[in-house]
């Protein structure tokens, strides 16, 4: 697609503005979705902002940086985020690349308004990760995939040969204190495995780093966590706010992830 004047063409003549926040929307207009809400989006904004994640962000970050291939001139490819959210992980990754463009998807409005402004570097473009995603055969060289939906057969159709996908996936005991004390969602025992079966027809593993930490959080960082996914759409009122209110303060919660690293199948 090319831009002139504020807005984007593709070949095919279809056209897309550009929103005065900066992204754009490649959603169908009859399109339906439960995309995260303004009320999500700023929750995972303001947990994000203090600091309790960062630790995810750097290990992707170095991993990104030990796995990306090598420019050797000419393109160098883009990093891409898939279901990016609010680019807080993508501009910590793009640091680590000063000559590539990065381009984040997501599929709320929301998310990808604060995306556009998360680092000069990257463009954010609202679109369904579960459809053909519209950026460009082997356009990209290094891939990020954190807590979101992937397509693996479209994930492998943009990313070079040379190039890295990066996935991070919670583990089962991710945010345990909470999921007990406050009835959250719980993690699939099997994700990792069910993981692997999807990608096994596109990718090769080639590293991986499974972690888990504890973060304190106080009663105000709380909400704002439960707020943020998932568990948005089932936790909410004065139960939810009595629950907090019995937790400790400061609440020791386990961060536990897997970080995983996949080339393409060529
Ligand atoms: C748990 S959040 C993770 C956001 C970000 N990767 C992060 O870690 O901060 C999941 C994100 O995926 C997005 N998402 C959910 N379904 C999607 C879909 N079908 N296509 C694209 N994005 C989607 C949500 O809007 C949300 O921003």
């Amino acid at each position: 697609m090319a831009m002139t004047d504020g807005t984007l063409r593709c070949p095919l003549g279809h056209s897309f503005d550009v929103a005065k926040q900066g992204y754009v929307n490649l959603l169908p207009a009859a399109a339906r979705f439960s995309a995260d809400t303004a009320a999500m989006v700023a929750a995972r904004a303001d947990f994000l902002a203090a600091g309790h994640y960062a630790p995810i962000a750097e290990s992707l970050a170095a991993l990104a940086r030990a796995t990306a291939p090598t420019p050797t001139g000419g393109d160098p490819g883009c990093v891409v985020d898939i279901g990016g959210g609010t680019g807080y992980h993508h501009a910590r990754v793009m640091a680590e690349f000063p000559g590539h463009e990065g381009i984040l998807l997501d599929i709320s409005k929301f998310a990808a308004r604060r995306a556009a402004r998360a680092h000069p570097r990257i463009s954010a473009v609202v679109a369904d990760a579960w459809d053909g995603l519209p950026i460009a055969d082997e356009a990209a060289s290094v891939v990020l995939n954190v807590f979101a939906p992937r397509n693996p057969a479209e994930l492998r159709r943009i990313l070079r040969p040379e190039g890295v996908l990066l996935v991070v996936t919670p583990r089962p005991d991710h945010l345990r204190e909470l999921v007990e004390a406050l009835g959250l969602l719980r993690v699939d025992e099997q994700k990792d495995e069910r993981l692997a079966d999807r990608f096994s027809a596109y990718f090769t593993k080639v590293a991986r780093e499974r972690s888990r930490s504890t973060m304190a959080l106080d009663h105000k960082a709380v909400p704002r966590l439960v707020g943020m996914g998932p568990n948005a759409w089932h936790q909410h009122g004065e139960r939810l706010e009595e629950r907090i209110a019995s937790l400790p303060e400061p609440c020791e919660v386990t961060v536990s992830i897997t970080l995983t690293a996949y080339r393409p199948l060529v």
